[in-house]
């Protein structure tokens, strides 16, 4: 039997769920994988609410307590942010302790630098919880299915915009009051800015996308919009045409060339992503052996993360020992990546146009001058107003060449407001 000796550092809503499992599963965890977890040392700030004396721990403010203390093998950080996060998983390294982490800011801003680091050291950094929670997608990109080369990887990985937006397609309300509900319900932060402005998702394809490609992506090479400025009104046209809006968060190679990015995308409502609904996640893989595969399941929530830190514990007690870590990614040599200037999609646009003859076609010359092919026109018919809602799908065409063709669409005089632009992305 392996006797490993746990500190963990954050004691909130995660790191309850943590001891509560490590509690009620621990004849189980010695069972059958032979490695029994006991919880030395508590640290956080204050401490809400103390583990019952059966864990046995003592309690500290002083992270110091654990990173120095030589009985310790595992350090579990869920204080989350940059710092002192990045400093407690550097010591903890450094003093030749294992680390889990659930920190998406610290993997996907300094993941490479704590990489090498434990290389160095010999010691195991896992991180499942920082992408999906409890969803197992680090430990199948790195182990479930090694061997695999990927074409994409696309996710739906935060949940409050997922259930912001399906409240907006099922009951066609606003983006607030779609925001307010999440709020209530407790899904949202009470600050929910990372979260509706797609930073939280650039993080978490950050870390993918260096899993799956091997390739270094910062935050800062995420091209990143949110879902404020998504209306009611697209979404209803979207789903008259069969087409869903989801806030995707996609890694995709052409060649040598790799393209990350984070945007409100519109897919076809019989995709399996279309039919991934509230706060639910999933990652959708195109994997060159295994085919297209998807995962998906509570990408939040206390006893989700805390079953991808769990699982992370067992992967320490159980790894080989060495500088052989499975989920450190691999720089591959020869992958440049690619700005969204340069990125080829279809698009959806929807404009305001008067209703009299002409309108129309001058819409259209302006696309084909561009050299932007048209695959389908729609306008309200119903509508009896001046202005009408006037709907395109494009063909493939470039960021920058669609960007050009809407300025001058907006610059028509029968014309009103700004063209709205929504990518759309064919899955299979
Ligand atoms: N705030 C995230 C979400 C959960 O809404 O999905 C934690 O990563």
């Amino acid at each position: 039997m392996k006797r490993l000796c746990v500190g963990l550092i954050g004691y909130g809503t995660v790191g309850q769920g943590v001891v509560k499992i490590l509690k009620s599963s621990r004849a189980v965890f010695r069972k059958k994988y032979g490695c029994d977890f006991h919880v030395k040392t508590i640290v956080d700030r204050i401490i809400h609410k103390k583990p019952t004396a059966e864990l046995n721990a003592r309690y500290s403010k002083r992270p110091a307590d654990v990173l120095g203390d030589p009985d310790i093998d595992i350090v579990v950080e869920l204080i989350g942010g940059k710092q002192p996060a990045k400093s407690i998983v550097e010591s903890a390294l450094a003093s030749g302790k294992d680390v889990v982490t659930a920190n998406k800011d610290l993997i996907a801003n300094h993941g490479i630098e704590l990489f090498a680091l434990a290389n160095r050291t010999g010691r195991h950094l896992y991180y499942e919880s920082a992408v999906g929670a409890g969803i197992p997608i680090i430990k199948t990109i790195s182990e479930g299915i090694a061997g695999n080369g990927f074409d994409a990887v696309y996710g739906i990985v935060n949940g409050t915009c997922n259930f912001i937006l399906d409240e907006m397609t099922t009951k066609q309300c606003s983006f607030a009051d779609a925001l307010k509900d999440a709020q209530r319900k407790g899904y949202a932060e009470s600050d929910p800015t990372l979260d509706v402005n797609g930073v939280d998702s650039a993080h978490k394809i950050a870390i993918l996308a260096n899993l799956a490609f091997g390739k270094l992506v910062r935050v800062r090479d995420v091209h990143t919009e949110g879902i404020t400025h998504i209306s009611a009104t697209d979404i209803a046209f979207a789903e008259q045409m069969d087409l869903r809006i989801k806030l995707l968060a996609i890694a995709k190679k052409d060649g040598r060339s790799l393209d990350v990015r984070v945007h409100p995308t519109l897919i076809s409502t019989r995709h399996s992503l279309a039919s991934i609904h509230g706060i639910f996640n999933a990652v959708y893989l195109k994997a060159d052996k295994l085919g297209n595969a998807m995962l998906s399941g509570e990408g939040a929530g206390q006893m989700s993360a805390a079953s991808g830190v769990v699982s992370d514990l067992i992967n320490c007690a159980n790894a080989p020992a060495g500088p052989i870590n499975a989920n450190n990614p691999e720089q591959v040599k020869g992958l440049t990546l690619r700005g969204i200037d340069n990125i080829e999609c279809k698009f959806y646009i929807r404009v305001q146009a008067k209703d009299e003859p002409g309108t129309l076609a001058q819409i259209t010359t302006i696309l084909g001058r561009a050299g932007i092919g048209i695959n389908s026109v729609q306008q309200a018919v119903h509508e009896v107003a001046a202005f009408v809602p006037v709907i395109l799908l494009t063909d493939y065409t470039t960021e920058r060449t669609l960007r050009r063709a809407l300025n001058a669409i907006q610059a028509l005089s029968n014309i009103k407001g700004k063209p709205v632009a929504i990518r759309m992305e064919t899955l299979w």
